[in-house]
């Protein structure tokens, strides 16, 4: 109660935000510490996962005639999206590394998270969707393996992808272990977009990404994180997918 109503209150009011946000991170840290609050950002405390969801259900819908569509979500953590587009009639599958799986509250209701670690070995086991989801995961792709590693695996995991594919962006160089040079400017959605956008028709030649809109991250450090939806530009061409047809 008292986290829900500091997190709120003091950290999500917007006069708090503007202060707080061009400043340092060591000195917000410092700051959220003289709050008593060092403790409270945890990873889903100030996102909204049925917000993304929805987006992504309405790109899904509006690209792909009616049918139920297979998605995999990769990255899921504890399997907040995969759940809302199952319940919407998506054929969904969530994969995240076991540890997090592990992280799904007892006794909450969850269908098809399977522990499974992507990478170039593992790709080509895995059957193919109508779509596949990355959100908030290439960043961290980038960060461990490098930009050149990930554009193959991303290009890879594009195979399993018969339609669209969806991807989130963070707004921030430090997530991708980026200082100097910047490969953007935090936390401003239009610079991102740019990179995103540039980084994926040079990844993906075979699909056609469109902005699809902003979700809320965390209202200190990154306010928002930017989404894209990519179509392939001929499916007709590419095998259909294993597990709705
Ligand atoms: C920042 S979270 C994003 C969670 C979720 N996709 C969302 O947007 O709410 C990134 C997730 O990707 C998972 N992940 C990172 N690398 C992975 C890999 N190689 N294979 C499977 N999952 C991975 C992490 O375990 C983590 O749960």
């Amino acid at each position: 109660m008292l986290r829900r109503l500091r997190r709120h209150v003091l950290l999500g009011h917007p006069l708090a935000r503007r202060v707080v946000r061009p400043l340092p991170a060591p000195v917000k840290q410092r700051l959220l510490t003289m709050a008593g609050m060092s403790g409270i950002h945890r990873y889903q405390d100030f996102r909204d996962p049925t917000a993304k969801a929805v987006l992504i259900a309405e790109f899904l819908r509006g690209s792909v005639a009616s049918y139920p569509q297979s998605v995999l979500d990769v990255g899921c953590n504890a399997g907040e999206i995969t759940r809302y587009l199952n319940k919407e009639g998506f054929l969904t599958v969530g994969i995240d590394l076991h540890e997090v799986l592990d992280r799904v509250p007892p006794g909450r209701k969850h269908s098809a998270l399977i522990p499974f670690e992507v990478d170039s070995e593992s790709v080509p086991r895995l059957p193919s969707f109508d779509s596949v989801l990355l959100l908030s995961v290439h960043h961290q792709w980038i960060a461990t393996n490098g930009d050149t590693a990930t554009r193959r695996l991303v290009r890879d995991l594009s195979n399993k992808a018969d339609k669209t594919m969806v991807i989130e962006f963070s707004c921030l160089n430090s997530k991708y272990g980026k200082y100097h040079p910047e490969l953007f400017v935090d936390n401003n959605p239009a610079s991102v977009t740019e990179y995103a956008s540039e980084w994926l028709t040079e990844t993906l030649p075979d699909f056609i990404f469109d902005f699809l809109g902003l979700n809320v991250e965390h209202p200190v450090d990154e306010p928002h994180r930017v989404l894209l939806g990519g179509r392939r530009i001929d499916s007709s061409t590419h095998p259909s997918s294993d597990i709705s047809q």
